[in-house]
């Protein structure tokens, strides 16, 4: 078996969480005997940098080309004064788009050695483990008509925050199937007591779960959910939402478990997957061997599990994170009393010995 891996490691700490996230898959890939290629790309400022624009022509052939997208994080301060379209961010738009990976999955599980380390109190997020499921290729994200016009001093800016009723079944779908290998539940998130496009939305989830007689649905309005997140979050099992709703109550669901540090994420649905964490760029720890590599490398188990359809090493890479915060060994991000703080490759390397300890 060969798997052709393209690398998009991108900016800030995108670059070094991807690296540990790197060792984990070749590891892993003697282990089991598969061949992980890995041929990395330009992406984001680093490819505005070198070439101009975020998202260079010969990374887009190579993420068509691959097998699975492991992809870092983009952005910075530095490129934030550029127009728009020339953003690092567009980068990642334009990816999701092309690939057509419209389901993304990001589970937020509590560690129960990371208890200490979340916001809430522990009677709160005990046993906190839920998905949200995020619609990532349409919303207010990629709708049309939008722009900035007018003269200056008075211009008027928009966007179009629109759904189809095929883009919110094919999600629909994905949630419910989630939720049929977990815990069954469903709780999906709109705005439909102002909006249209949560109306449609909210309408057709409904007929869609009808398919799903095993699965009980509920609904609820976003900013209740955003509340909820925080005051009773073991209520959750799976969130299906749009973009952009998915885009704010994950970094909220996220923190819940101690630090966005730990969050990995799938993007499936098209025909080749992307992995990220959660998280973003960290400039202020950049380069600093300060970042927690966690969230890529649980975001490499993810690609084992969905792309490769290797669960059992999938299990094991879960299973050795589990071991070594066990064992009290902390990047700075997580670090509480009593623990021993490790730098981001250490922390990578920490994984990977646990990994060998382990039989297959
Ligand atoms: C995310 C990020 C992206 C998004 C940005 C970087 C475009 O916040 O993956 O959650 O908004 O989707
Ligand atoms: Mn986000």
């Amino acid at each position: 078996m060969e798997y052709k891996i393209a690398l998009l490691p991108g900016d800030g700490i995108g670059v070094e969480v991807t690296r540990e996230a790197v060792k984990v898959l070749r590891l892993i890939g003697e282990k089991y005997d598969v061949k992980f290629s890995f041929e990395e790309g330009l992406i984001g400022g680093r490819a505005i940098d070198e070439r101009g624009v975020p998202l260079p022509q010969e990374t887009a052939l190579l993420y068509q080309r691959s097998d699975a997208v492991l992809f870092g994080a983009v952005g910075g301060p530095r490129w934030d004064t550029l127009d728009y379209a020339l953003r690092p961010e567009r980068a990642l738009i334009k990816m999701r788009k092309d690939l057509g990976t419209f389901a993304n999955l990001r589970p937020a599980k509590l560690y129960s050695a990371l208890i200490e380390a979340s916001p809430l109190k522990r009677s709160v997020v005990e046993g906190i483990d839920l998905m949200v499921v995020r619609e990532l290729n349409g919303d207010v994200y990629y709708g049309e008509p939008r722009g900035i016009e007018g003269e200056a001093g008075e211009e008027r800016g928009y966007n179009t925050m629109v759904y189809t009723t095929g883009e919110i079944e094919r999600i629909a779908r994905v949630a419910f199937e989630v939720a049929r290998k977990r815990g069954k539940k469903v709780t999906s998130i709109d705005k439909a007591n102002v909006l249209e496009t949560s109306e449609l939305w909210r309408r057709v989830v409904t007929r869609v779960g009808r398919e799903y007689l095993d699965v009980e649905l509920t609904h609820m309005l976003v900013d209740n959910a955003a509340m909820q997140l925080v005051s009773n979050p073991g209520q959750f099992d799976v969130i299906v939402t749009g973009n952009m709703f998915g885009d704010i109550l994950s970094d909220e669901a996220s923190m819940l478990t101690g630090s966005l540090g730990m969050l990995p994420s799938a993007s499936i649905g098209g025909r080749v997957a992307i992995y990220e964490p959660v998280h973003g760029t960290a400039p202020d720890i950049a380069g600093k061997n300060m970042a927690n590599p966690l969230a890529a490398i649980l975001s490499a188990a993810m690609m084992l599990k969905y792309s490769f359809n290797m669960d059992q090493a999938a299990s094991q890479v879960e299973e050795a994170v589990i071991q070594v915060l066990d064992r009290g060994m902390r990047t700075q991000d997580i670090f509480t009393e009593g623990c021993q703080m490790v730098g981001t490759d250490e922390m990578g390397t920490l994984i990977c010995q646990e990994i060998k300890r382990r039989e297959p």
